[in-house]
């Protein structure tokens, strides 16, 4: 992680401090092209668990929320039948910024993005932090996890307890019978359980 956004990101002592501070950032130049705006994620008040993604793709960019895209409706059609709604959780990405072309994020933009999200956690405090993807993942279990095998349960990562699933694109991807798509469901109803919820 870059020093200058922990740095920052540290000094902000409440989310829309953080938010400010971090739609000005400019720490990545080719993320700073390319962007129409910084995503810096949704936090409705009293969610207890936070859903971290990769990247904004282009309608994330261009209405500054994340995953409103098709990704995001399959998420939300899935978090429904889970018993759970957007307002249940916060949304947040590893990086800010959409990469051009959706590329995957390069490992130094995911480390210097990763002061914004540490401070973000803090401020959130969750009782539970899902990860979709392997970007999202591996920034919490490191580089040589696999989705196969971690996906579905609960790892305890620095005193987080931390519930790693597929990525909804993988799920669109692979279709409807795809095993994305079912380990997508089943762990956001794992999810669900460990929020309390039916
Ligand atoms: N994919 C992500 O990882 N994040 C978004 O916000 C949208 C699509």
């Amino acid at each position: 992680m870059t020093e200058p956004v922990a740095r920052r990101a540290a000094a902000c002592p409440s989310w829309q401090a953080l938010a400010a501070a971090a739609r000005s950032c400019t720490v990545c130049p080719e993320l700073v092209a390319s962007r129409s705006t910084v995503v810096v994620g949704d936090a409705p008040a009293n969610s207890r668990a936070v859903l971290v993604g990769e990247a904004p793709g282009a309608e994330e960019d261009r209405t500054g929320r994340p995953f409103v895209g098709r990704s995001g409706r399959l998420l939300d059609d899935l978090l429904a039948e889970a018993g759970l709604a957007r307002a249940d959780v916060a949304v947040l990405n590893v990086v800010k910024c959409r990469p051009p072309g959706n590329r995957t994020p390069t490992r130094a933009e995911a480390a210097a993005c990763g002061g914004w999200l540490d401070r973000q956690l803090e401020l959130l405090a969750p009782e539970v932090v899902c990860t979709l993807g392997l970007s999202a993942m591996q920034r919490f279990l490191g580089r040589r996890s696999t989705l196969a095998a971690a996906r579905g349960r609960l790892h305890s990562v620095d005193g987080r307890d931390v519930l790693a699933t597929y990525h909804p694109s993988a799920a669109l991807r692979f279709g409807p019978a795809g095993v994305p798509r079912a380990a997508l469901r089943e762990d956001l109803r794992t999810l669900a359980a460990l929020l309390g919820r039916p």
